[in-house]
This record gives C-alpha cells, structure tokens and sequence, in this order.
C-alpha cells in the first residue's frame, strides 16, 4: 500500500533535519551514538508529553538518577516527586521497575555491556513498549527499527494519502512498513535514528495536525496529500490521517470519604492495588449512587460517612467521573498521612485541593 518514500525524499528529509532540529538536552550526540540510560529516560518522558514540558523534567531527573543504579536504589515516592506532572505515574513506576531490573542483570551507567543491546531484548524490559524498545535501539545502538508515533503515522499518511483514521490498526502497520522501508535506502553513513528522529521531527514541527508548513517542507514534491491538494483532488492536507471516532463515555458514580486528623492537614489515604492508577493514594471509595451512608456501612469499609461536602467531576480513559465526596467518621486509631508526601491519583488531588 506504501511503498518506498524514494531516495531522494529520503535524503531531503535527512538533510532538513541536520540543518532544523530542534537542540534538546538528549540530543548530546548524533542519534546511533547516545547514552542508552539518557534516551530511554527520555522517551518515556515525552509519551504523550510535549517536547518543551519534558526539557526542564529531563535535566532534573538526570542530575538526581544520573545513572540507573541511582535510580534503581532511589525511594518510589522520590521517583514519583520527580514525575510529578508529567502525567501517568505507571510510566514512572515502570521506569524505576525496569531500572532494578537492569541493575540485577547487570547494567551500570548510562550505557555499556550489561545493557540490552536490541529492541528484543528491550522490549522484555517493564514498561517498554514497541516504540520504546525501536527509539533506544536506533537512537542509541544505531538498530534499523522503525518507530511509530503518533507524529510519524501523520506523516505517514500524508506522504502517501493513506485514508485511514489516526487510531486504526492499519495505519500503524502501514507507517511501520514505509520507516523500515526508507531504512533500507537510507544514503551513505545514514543512521535509522535519524531518520526516526527525523520524522518524528517533521510530524512534531511542519506536518503539524492544523496549518501544516507544506510551502517550506522538504517533502513538497513527493508527499501525496501535498500533490492531491494542488491538483484540487482533496481540499486540506489536515484532513490525513481521518479523525478518530468520537470516544464513547460510560458515566461512573463514586463516594468518597474524606477524613482528616484532628490536629493536622494529615489524611486517610489507601493505595489503590488495582484498576486504574496503581499504587497511587487516594481517599477511600466504593462505586455507588444511592443513599451513600448505607452504602458505606454495607460495602463493611471502615467509619461511617457524614456530612455531604460536594461533588467532584474528573475523566479518567473512557470514564466520566461523578465523585461524591463526604466527611468520614472514623472511629478511632486510624493512621492518616501527609499527603504532600505520597503520589496522589488526579481525582484525590481534585479532592484535596478543595477541602484540605
Ligand atoms: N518525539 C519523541 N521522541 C522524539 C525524538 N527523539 N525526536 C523528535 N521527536 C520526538
């Protein structure tokens, strides 16, 4: 369906990036040359997390776990501080998982013989995904393994008018298929991590989602979007790839229990162990809609609920939150925490805020 991108493509879009990439802290060395610590780190940063939010986090986490043995000893709640809003604290507890892992099979540093050395065998590591396991071994091992990104699969699909929506299946396969291809052609000395890097690059800055830059890219004479666009085939290159379907919501009640220590801003908090955002604290909850104290008392959870203190709406994936938040009673010998010094769940975070 995609074919080559061509050799002359390929070299205009290698070409643009050695001129305009963007300088960010974790392009030290040319890609094919990094520390594996650093660009691992790095990209499990900047999942779903813009370039320029993830700069000043990067540099912090580097000078505290400048080394995967530092991370790998650190405290969780330590490791959690330092993530703190970039979102997705799995990807956090993922990253100090992964790094006791590396450690215990032998890594030390930022890079060198005890690391895996291939996206296989990356790929085993906790929390490292397809795309992960592709960006460390191009960028950092100079492996010809194709990422995929959302960026690249927008590229993708204008470079050859695939009329597949942004969340299909088929359009990963098919972006997948035309990187690796371009690998395969790649100039002279070209590294696969550039060229990842490169596109990643495009589909970050000029093949943006809205006003794309098709005038000043360096792919104007071969992407096919851009072609159909001039011949008056199709009205906007912003219409590749489709639009996802719209997301259907389910609505999700929940009760709250707030309770707090008669003496200080300390609060009742339970680790969630399941579901969405393990590990992290909130207050405790059960699922319900009816008369809440009865439903407290039934569920066997501890204290009983009071006064009402309001609601709290949050969406969490595919789920509207209606939370029901109450002060909770507690009996006696409760043990109530500092929440500043836990990792909160967002909707805890919503709660506290208010009523802290
Ligand atoms: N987005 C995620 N990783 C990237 C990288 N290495 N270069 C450009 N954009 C990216």
């Amino acid at each position: 369906m995609t074919g080559q991108p061509g050799k002359r493509a390929v070299e205009q879009l290698l070409s643009w990036f050695e001129r305009q990439q963007r300088a960010l802290p974790w392009r030290s060395a040319p890609a094919g040359q990094r520390a594996l610590y650093a660009v691992w780190v790095s990209e499990i940063m900047l999942q779903q997390t813009r370039v320029d939010v993830v700069g000043p986090y990067f540099a912090a986490w580097m000078n505290r776990f400048p080394t995967v043995e530092m991370l790998a000893e650190a405290e969780e709640a330590e490791v959690l501080r330092h993530w703190a809003g970039l979102g997705y604290y799995r990807r956090a507890r993922f990253l100090h998982r992964a790094a006791q892992e590396l450690v215990a099979a032998g890594a030390r540093g930022q890079s060198g013989p005890g690391w895996p050395q291939t996206a296989a065998e990356w790929k085993k590591l906790s929390g490292v995904g397809e795309y992960t396991a592709a960006a460390v071994a191009s960028l950092a091992l100079g492996e010809a393994a194709p990422v995929v990104d959302g960026n690249v699969k927008r590229v993708a699909a204008r470079f050859n008018a695939l009329k597949l929506a942004s969340d299909d299946r088929a359009l990963h396969r098919a972006a997948e298929e035309w990187m690796a291809e371009a690998m395969t052609i790649l100039p002279e000395g070209g590294e696969p991590g550039a060229w990842n890097e490169a596109v990643m690059e495009l589909g970050a800055t000029l093949c943006s989602p809205r006003s794309p830059g098709c005038g000043i890219c360096p792919l104007e004479d071969s992407c096919k979007v851009n072609e159909m666009v001039a011949s008056g085939a199709v009205a906007l290159v912003e219409g590749y790839p489709l639009a996802p379907k719209p997301t259907e919501w389910k609505e999700l009640e929940l009760i709250y229990g707030l309770a707090r220590a008669p003496d200080s801003n300390k609060v009742l908090l339970v680790q969630r162990l399941e579901g969405w955002n393990p590990g992290l604290w909130e207050p405790p909850s059960l699922i319900g809609t009816g008369e809440a104290a009865e439903a407290w008392k039934a569920s066997g959870a501890p204290g009983s609920l009071g006064e009402e203190l309001g609601v709290v709406r949050h969406t969490i994936t595919r789920h509207k939150i209606t939370a029901r938040v109450y002060r909770l009673e507690m009996l006696k010998d409760a043990t109530y925490q500092d929440p500043s010094l836990v990792g909160l769940t967002g909707l805890a975070k919503k709660i506290l805020r208010r009523w802290v």
